[in-house]
């Protein structure tokens, strides 16, 4: 694609998955309950009341899914650890076998070209934690932080790249406001202190990386979205204030050290249980920022309900994926345009994008996801024009290696480059895997003329 020509010759060319999404093996080699094991045998919590008991049985399945990466050509692999695998009890004692597990996994990424991006907590906190207050309680903050320590202490020779916390909104907003992920709170005090103990945890935990591995490149990972009212009515205009504020300056101020923004505070009412030094914790220089993104908003002044009391509405026009998000690939070379231009990040990486879509293995084998393809090259090639216009990405991580457990919506919605079929865990690259793979060498042969 010439449309990419902008990209650096350097950029990174990623797949991400979470853990509890493809591992499986939930009660193996020590491994404890997480709020995810919780919440999703809870009855009616999850979409046809799946679960993550077997997954992709990716624990079992690593060398041939390195293989799969290996096939599309891949720079690197963003993937998470589970912390209740390596700390069943949330804090305290490590639990070498399930250590053992990422070294290998690490270790066959790196014989296979491949480089580990490592994100430490991609949503499943141990039960235990949760059993002791969870992210409402400083202490889980504080535990995360000696379990970074841990992992980056044992993996830190080989991993240089870490992410602290994958979309800490949806953590503090879906699984303590709306309950609509683990553990299903809704409870607005529960979320607004989530989301400052995880901050806090994320700050700690790019300490104790910093302290095992000197030469760490550590960020964290978001998922914001422009936000558009949905009228031109001064109510509407207003809620996208707040809608923004809750949704994208909550999560980018205080790591860049300006503080939580004081309108925000006025909507919620809750006071942040803030110490001397905090916010200095909070606010640590990071190496790069990861930016997930899937859609924007347009929302609509809703004073009934609960905060940011902006209620996002429907886009009728225009195309969708199957899980109803607006394909609109301007988004993401907004958001990319600015973050440059208000945070000035040292580096950005494009740590999800993607698209649901209900794919079929038809009678010849193959999956034809047309669709999907669409969206990746629209989504890269807005990508290239922010870079064009300055922002300094670095790479980009399709969302996702397979498809998996896509979280309250369970096996229905497919996110994959490579198809999963759950009845025998069979791999299938769908045409979006191979185009994807097409785009990685072109990039390659491209820098390689220019060179
Ligand atoms: C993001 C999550 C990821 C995946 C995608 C579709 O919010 O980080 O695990 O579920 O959405």
């Amino acid at each position: 694609m010439n449309d990419l020509n902008a990209l650096p010759a350097d950029f990174t060319w990623g797949v991400a998955t979470a853990a509890y999404q493809i591992e499986g093996a939930v009660a193996e080699d020590g491994r404890a309950p997480s709020i995810w094991d919780t919440f999703s045998h809870t009855p009616g919590k999850i979409d046809n009341d799946d679960n993550g008991d077997v997954a992709c049985d990716h624990y079992h399945r690593v060398p041939e899914d390195i293989g799969l990466m290996k096939q599309l050509g891949v720079d690197a692999y963003r993937f998470s650890l589970a912390w209740p695998r390596i700390v069943p009890d949330g804090n305290g004692q490590v639990n070498k076998a399930g250590l053992a597990f990422y070294d290998r996994l690490v270790d066959g990424l790196l014989e296979a070209g491949i480089t580990p991006f490592a994100t430490l907590y991609h949503w499943d906190l141990p039960q235990a934690s949760q059993d002791r207050g969870g992210w409402p309680v400083r202490e889980t903050a504080e535990h995360f932080a000696a379990y970074a320590g841990v992992v980056a202490e044992r993996l830190g020779d080989r991993v240089k790249d870490w992410a602290t916390l994958n979309e800490p909104l949806c953590s503090s907003w879906i699984g303590h406001l709306d309950g609509h992920m683990a553990p299903g709170v809704k409870d607005l005090t529960a979320a607004v202190r989530t989301s400052y103990h995880l901050h806090l945890g994320h700050g700690l935990a790019v300490q104790a990386i910093r302290a095992a591995s000197s030469d760490a490149s550590v960020g964290i990972v978001n998922n914001l979205s422009p936000i558009l009212p949905a009228s031109d009515s001064e109510a509407d205009r207003a809620a996208a204030v707040r809608a923004d504020g809750h949704t994208n300056r909550w999560w980018l101020d205080p790591i860049h050290g300006r503080g939580y923004p004081q309108d925000m505070l006025d909507v919620y009412g809750v006071e942040l249980p803030v110490r001397p030094g905090d916010l200095e914790t909070i606010a640590a220089p990071l190496d790069w920022l990861g930016l997930n993104y899937y859609f924007r908003q347009f929302v609509q002044d809703d004073p009934t309900g609960p905060a940011p009391y902006a209620k996002q509405v429907d886009v009728p026009e225009g195309r969708h994926t199957h899980m109803g998000w607006e394909v609109n690939s301007d988004g993401i070379e907004q958001l990319l345009t600015r973050l440059t231009e208000e945070y000035n990040p040292r580096k950005i990486y494009v740590t999800e994008n993607g698209s649901a879509y209900p794919d079929v293995v038809r009678a010849d084998g193959s999956v034809h996801d047309p669709e999907r393809i669409q969206y990746l090259e629209e989504h890269l090639a807005a990508c290239a024009r922010a870079v064009a216009k300055g922002a300094p990405l670095a790479g980009y991580f399709a969302w996702s290696l397979m498809d998996n457990f896509e979280w309250a919506y369970g096996y229905a919605k497919r996110f994959g480059l490579i198809h999963v079929d759950y009845e025998t865990q069979v791999r299938t690259v769908k045409s979006s895997g191979r185009r994807y793979a097409e785009i990685i060498s072109e990039a390659a042969a491209r820098n390689s003329k220019a060179a």
